[in-house]
């Protein structure tokens, strides 16, 4: 699929669908009022029949529109006032779907010019991009991609001059790239888990690195995990027959020697909980107890895409946690590569227990910041449901970033407290600490285990197990929080 800017004239342009914006008021912009007037009030027409109402997000297709050269007019309702992000997202991912068709090849929009508040037109043509191509996502039932079955292969969007044309283009290309990250996630999470092993993701990123030339690829074993000091880590793949891998994937975009910044994706391929085995209902979701690392991978592969001049190094731990006569028990201690020692009082606790020793292991990339996304609590749903997802950090200004980046992508997170009172509820007599915090706050005193791990640079913590995956209507990866990491990294890249 291509997608371009173009300035061209909306009347005469020949194609199958043309998707305009119209407001309840009929206080058209003066695109809109100049097809109307083409079609002879066409438009107009159908809003005062009620055909559509013109708020946001009510839609209408007319066939066959006398005096314009397009095939189809989509008329897309924005209401009056001016949209929120939320709003221009609803808008464009309703826009994709419906365009969505084996009987459209090519559509043009004029949205570029809808406005979203603070937004400009790159942010509205990166968003129209994006969400084009997370709707050409289709899962191929775990068989190798084929080639794509879908029949749109050109979306022009209309600008009305050549500046604002080369703003969106740039917006279009971003959008691209991002759409290629979040798919690329949605994917690696969707597949089976005998499939998707932690051995499968190392050969994965070992042939990214080699298709993309600023990326590269280090994976460790689990020997080499044993010499680093990784016994917290180690003590969760006891159990499985699949061995655990340590992937590091390297992007250099920005000036040589600058500090990197680091992401850290949970890679559980598949979660049974171990001896503190899971209830049976619903454990096949937990093939997606991945989709941190996945996040991770598509982050890479659209930085790459994008060409971001940034230094950004994706680290993923990936394991299976099984049970078995060799696996952790509970009451089980482990000392992990910070020398910190834990009591394992629930095996299922076992996200915190790969990341402390991921976390331990990226000081030595001197990062600028690290990030971490991870599955890690069913709490986290509790307390969030599944429209954001959990921030946690030790510094003010990277959590404000980081919710700006969320709010301007619509990929959002809300910030929760690392207080020492949440803290103190993981003390046990026989360790540093238990690897649970008992009744109350879950998601909290995971975030509060992770940051005794995390003293030495910036951090932020990202709990998605609510916002990484829908459990129905259809059940599916989300690829988040891909839009919001990209959405950091673009603007870390130009400050
Ligand atoms: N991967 C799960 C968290 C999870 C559960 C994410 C359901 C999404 C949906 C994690 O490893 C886990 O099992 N956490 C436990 C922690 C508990 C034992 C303290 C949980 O949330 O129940
Ligand atoms: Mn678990
Ligand atoms: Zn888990």
């Amino acid at each position: 699929m291509e997608i371009v800017a173009r300035s061209t004239n909306p009347l005469t342009l020949k194609t199958d669908c043309l998707v305009v914006a119209v407001t309840a008021d009929k206080k058209f912009s003066p695109t809109t009022a100049s097809i109307d007037k083409a079609c002879d009030g066409l438009i107009s027409r159908r809003l005062e029949g009620k055909d559509i109402s013109g708020e946001c997000g009510s839609t209408l297709m007319l066939h066959e529109p006398a005096g314009i050269s397009a095939k189809r007019l989509l008329l897309v309702g924005t209401g009056s006032k001016t949209l929120s992000t939320q709003e221009f997202l609803k808008i464009a991912r309703s826009v994709a779907k419906l365009t969505k068709s084996d009987a459209i090849a090519s559509v043009a929009t004029t949205l570029a010019e809808v406005e979203a508040s603070d937004q400009d037109v790159r942010w509205t043509a990166q968003q129209l991009a994006q969400q084009f191509g997370e709707a050409s996502y289709a899962f191929n039932g775990g068989k190798p991609p084929v080639a794509s079955k879908l029949k749109l292969k050109k979306v022009t969007l209309l600008c009305s001059d050549r500046k604002t044309q080369s703003a969106a283009q740039a917006g279009l290309n971003y959008g691209e790239a991002v759409a290629i990250g979040v798919n690329q996630a949605r994917l690696l999470g969707d597949l089976a888990a005998n499939t998707c092993t932690p051995s499968y993701l190392a050969k994965y990123s070992r042939a990214l690195a080699r298709k993309q030339s600023k990326l590269s690829c280090q994976v460790l074993s689990e020997k080499q995990m044993a010499d680093l000091g990784m016994g917290s880590l180690l003590s969760v793949t006891a159990g499985t027959e699949e061995p655990a891998h340590l992937i590091a994937l390297d992007y250099k975009g920005g000036k040589k020697g600058a500090r990197p910044i680091v992401l850290v994706g949970k890679g559980v391929t598949f979660d049974s909980g171990g001896i503190s085995l899971k209830p049976g209902g619903k454990m096949d979701e937990m093939k997606y107890d991945m989709c941190g690392a996945a996040s991770v991978l598509g982050v890479m592969e659209a930085l790459a895409t994008a060409d971001l001049p940034i230094n950004v190094i994706g680290v993923v731990p990936a394991v299976e946690n099984m049970p078995s006569g060799k696996a952790t028990k509970p009451g089980d201690v482990v000392t992990s590569m910070s020398g910190q020692t834990i009591e394992v009082l629930n095996t299922d606790a076992e996200g915190r227990l790969i990341l402390c020793d991921a976390l331990t292991y990226v000081a030595r990339y001197k990062p600028d910041t690290v990030i971490d996304i991870a599955t890690l609590t069913g709490a986290c749903i509790v307390a969030l449901g599944s429209h954001a997802s959990g921030l946690y950090s030790n510094d003010d200004d990277l959590a404000k970033d980081l919710l700006d980046a969320g709010q301007s992508s619509g990929d959002r997170a809300w910030q929760m407290p690392l207080w020492d009172e949440y803290n103190q509820q993981l003390k046990t007599n026989f360790a540093d600490m238990g690897n649970i915090g008992g009744a109350g706050g879950g998601s909290i005193t995971a975030a509060c285990f992770l940051s005794r791990f995390t003293k030495d640079y910036r951090w932020a913590h990202l709990d998605i197990a609510g916002t990484a995956w829908l459990s129905a209507g259809p059940k599916g990866a989300t690829g988040r929080p891909v839009p919001l990491l990209m959405e950091y990294l673009r603007n870390r890249a130009s400050a």
